[in-house]
């Protein structure tokens, strides 16, 4: 396993989200405390100035102040789609792959589950340093990069049992997979999901505004853009996913938009294209 490119820099902004979110946007239906302890200083105080509603002055800051807002706005149905439909039928494994900063191996109470957090070798190192200030069993990190290892030899390893159901969660990871890189996923979530095994997955349908803008962001900002080394490769129509899923023996039992989620959280966001654009499908096998 090679670790030669840095931490998820996105990683960070979606934990931003969901910190600048907590106690603030559909506080009866989202919380998620974990967010703030897993942000270092100065990012912590990019969020509160979020929090406050004071957006600062200059380009950049004023860029990363945007970012959280939209971000926020984005975490919450993302977050409690994605909850909801792994409360609804605990199993004995979770497996979150593309982890990133998500903190539900904490914060979700499922007595007897054992969690295992699937990353990038850089994101996961930088995500154990993080995670020391939290209360709470840490997961088991399967340290693997979906462009070059052997996903299933990774889980096998770690403890993970092909025969006993696993709830997945795929979030925020797609995008910035290939269409190869998804379907060999897919391919290995299958090899290890016994019968009653549940997908929970978050990808982008496509939408050329949506990558004008994120093309048009990354041209002016260059290096100084969270999304500088981690381009968008993929998104898919929910008909595209749903046969994907199908082939490998995954039947889609739920693919809802977000802004169809907000509604329902009554979060009304400023930026609709991307809400609208992110999904979550829920699948069983
Ligand atoms: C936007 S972050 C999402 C993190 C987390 N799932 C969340 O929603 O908060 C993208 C994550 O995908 C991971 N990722 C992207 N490409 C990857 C790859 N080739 N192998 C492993 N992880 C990858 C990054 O390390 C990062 O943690």
């Amino acid at each position: 396993m090679v670790a030669e490119r840095a931490a998820s820099r996105t990683a960070v902004i979606v934990c931003q989200g969901r910190a600048a979110a907590n106690g603030h946007l559909a506080p009866d239906r989202f919380a998620d405390p974990t967010a703030m302890p897993l942000l270092r200083a100065e990012e912590q105080a990019q969020v509160h100035l979020v929090r406050h509603e004071q957006p600062p002055k200059g380009t950049t800051p004023r860029l990363a102040y945007e970012m959280i807002r939209a971000s926020a706005e984005i975490m919450v149905p993302r977050t409690v789609a994605i909850d909801e439909a792994v409360l609804a039928a605990p199993a004995e494994q979770v497996v979150i792959l593309g982890a990133g900063l998500d903190g539900r191996a904490w914060r979700l109470k499922m007595p007897g589950a054992t969690f295992f957090e699937v990353d990038h070798p850089a994101s996961q190192k930088d995500k154990q340093d993080r995670a020391e200030s939290l209360d709470g069993d840490p997961p088991v990190f399967v340290p693997v990069d979906f462009a070059r290892d052997v996903l299933t030899d990774a889980l096998e390893s770690a403890g993970h049992r092909a025969d006993v159901p696993t709830i997945w969660v795929w979030e925020g990871v797609v995008p910035y997979l290939t269409r190869a890189e998804v379907t060999a996923t897919v391919a290995a979530l299958a090899a290890r999901s016994a019968s009653g095994s549940r997908l929970v997955v978050n990808y982008q349908s496509p939408s050329l505004l949506s990558d004008l803008i994120r093309k048009s962001m990354s041209a002016v900002f260059r290096k100084s853009g969270p999304w500088a080394g981690e381009p968008w490769r993929s998104t898919w129509s929910a008909a595209a996913m749903s046969r994907l899923l199908a082939l490998h023996g995954f039947a889609v039992r739920e693919d809802r938009d977000l802004l169809t989620v907000a509604a329902t959280l009554g979060v009304v966001p400023k930026q609709q294209t991307s809400v609208k654009n992110g999904r979550v499908a829920v699948a069983e096998r």
